[in-house]
């Protein structure tokens, strides 16, 4: 995002932008070498729609639906963070075995038309909205973790505008909302760097809001994700707080390692209120994404991604790993316990969303390169695709090599009801270094080694990104 956009969505508005511009000339020191400039992290320039697309395997023929995934892309030239381009979808349409189209589409936002900003308070609809798609309530709506949800027709990945739940969302949503298998209940939040600098919130299955609960923070961490189990929701307080230095000295994304900050967990009821939660101090860390989380007698059990630190001297640093970690909450004893899983780097961890609360035995992410710790080296960066039993200790791996680029790898159930939990496939955008073009590419969950057992060549790039959805058609209200 440009600062000017942070600026205005973040709830500083027009008075930190004047001070940000006395300031200006003393701003941090700009990485060398923006990495989100650099081989397939670069935007691309057209929106597209593609038809007559080949495919190179079988697509199973159950799956007749939408595979969309967000991502950040800027309209306007060099971003000034790699999490500051406007939003834009791609998406492909299976149908039958076949590809029946693919396009990408910009999430058509106020700071997307360039008509955000302006003096006085400002505007929850001023967002990217970049990060993550999710489909409740019979809409499907593009997320940005800052201001509101937008509405995307699923037909043509145009934007239908802003979303606030009849007026009762009161700000900031959450990119990685929860949606509870059995119910249908939403569980999210949002957070500010004013206050409440958390909000709780939970909405029926035909995304009625249910309650908005203001939830007590020591300030103004960055919260990216959350977890719910049966029972109860987990909030995560990390050291990377937001950062008024950092910010009036132009921050792109002013937020920063602070040795000052609690680290902990927060367990709430799920219908409890701010005087509920029981905090948990951790020693410090930081996470962004979770895998899953379930309940184990006394124990509120969360497993994600953890970092030993992050952004300890500015928000340009994503090059250290993370390792798949179990934290566990003993609610009745307050005893906190921490256990890496996983000795091998990762990220966007993935279940199958049916196991979403509950125990599980299969989970996914992307396999990180550790050698992969510069700018410099981000473009020739060898990842993959993983697959963990929880059980055995067993892992399986595809590794892309040296051509290939891959993003998370999103779990789609091959059966809607009945399947096996690990019975389904992996999807995600290959890209190819030397063609620089992008695939869709399906994996049978159970052997990703083997490799892709479809592809959908496509003669455009689809650039790095973030998180997808799939949307089959037997889901659409
Ligand atoms: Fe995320």
């Amino acid at each position: 995002m440009k600062r000017r956009d942070f600026l205005q969505y973040s709830g500083m508005g027009a008075l930190g932008a004047a001070t940000a511009s006395l300031v200006a000339g003393c701003g941090e020191e700009a990485p060398a070498v923006k990495f989100w400039q650099q081989g397939n992290y670069r935007p691309v320039d057209e929106e597209v729609t593609l038809t007559g697309l080949k495919v190179e395997g079988a697509i199973p023929p159950e799956l007749t639906g939408l595979y969309v995934r967000n991502g950040s892309n800027s309209s306007t030239g060099p971003a000034e963070h790699f999490f500051g381009g406007d939003g834009m979808l791609h998406g492909v349409r299976l149908e039958n075995g076949r590809a029946s189209w693919y396009r990408n589409r910009y999430v058509d936002t106020p700071v997307y038309r360039k008509e955000a900003g302006g003096f006085g308070a400002p505007k929850p609809e001023d967002t990217t909205s970049a990060v993550s798609v999710l489909y409740h309530g019979g809409e499907l709506m593009a997320l940005g973790e800052f201001g509101y949800p937008y509405l995307i027709d699923p037909q043509d990945l145009s934007t239908k505008g802003p979303f606030n739940y009849d007026g009762k969302l009161p700000g900031n949503m959450t990119a990685h909302p929860r949606i509870d298998p059995a119910s249908g209940e939403l569980l999210f939040f949002g957070y500010d760097v004013m206050q409440p600098y958390m909000t709780y919130m939970r909405a029926d299955a035909q995304g009625n809001m249910l309650q908005v609960e203001p939830v007590t923070m020591t300030g103004p961490s960055m919260v990216h994700d959350f977890a719910v189990t049966q029972n109860h929701v987990v909030f995560m307080e990390m050291p990377v707080r937001f950062s008024w230095m950092a910010a009036l000295t132009g921050s792109a994304l002013p937020f920063k390692w602070d040795d000052g900050a609690p680290c902990r967990f927060g367990v709430m009821p799920r219908t409890g209120t701010d005087a509920d939660v029981k905090w948990f101090d951790i020693p410090p860390c930081f996470v962004f994404h979770i895998m899953n989380s379930f309940e184990r007698g006394d124990e509120v059990i969360v497993d994600a991604a953890r970092y030993d630190s992050l952004w300890v001297k500015n928000s340009h640093d994503f090059f250290h790993p993370a390792r798949l970690t179990r934290f566990s909450m003993n609610l009745r004893t307050g005893h906190a316990g921490v256990e890496q899983l996983f000795d091998r780097a990762m990220e966007f961890p993935q279940v199958n969303r049916d196991y979403w609360t509950r125990s599980y035995r299969y989970g996914y992410s992307v396999a990180v390169d550790e050698t992969n710790d510069s700018p410099e080296r981000i473009a020739q960066a060898e990842g993959g695709l993983r697959r963990y039993d929880l059980q055995t200790g067993e892992t399986d791996t595809f590794l892309t090599g040296p051509q290939q680029e891959v993003g998370e790898g999103l779990f789609i159930p091959a059966r809607e009801h009945g399947g096996a939990e690990d019975e389904g496939y992996l999807a995600t955008y290959l890209y190819d270094r030397h063609t620089q073009t992008s695939a869709f590419a399906l994996f049978d969950a159970t052997r990703l080694s083997a490799g892709p057992i479809c592809k959908v060549p496509l003669p455009v790039r689809v650039p790095v990104g973030f998180h997808g959805l799939w949307l089959p058609d037997s889901a659409l209200a």
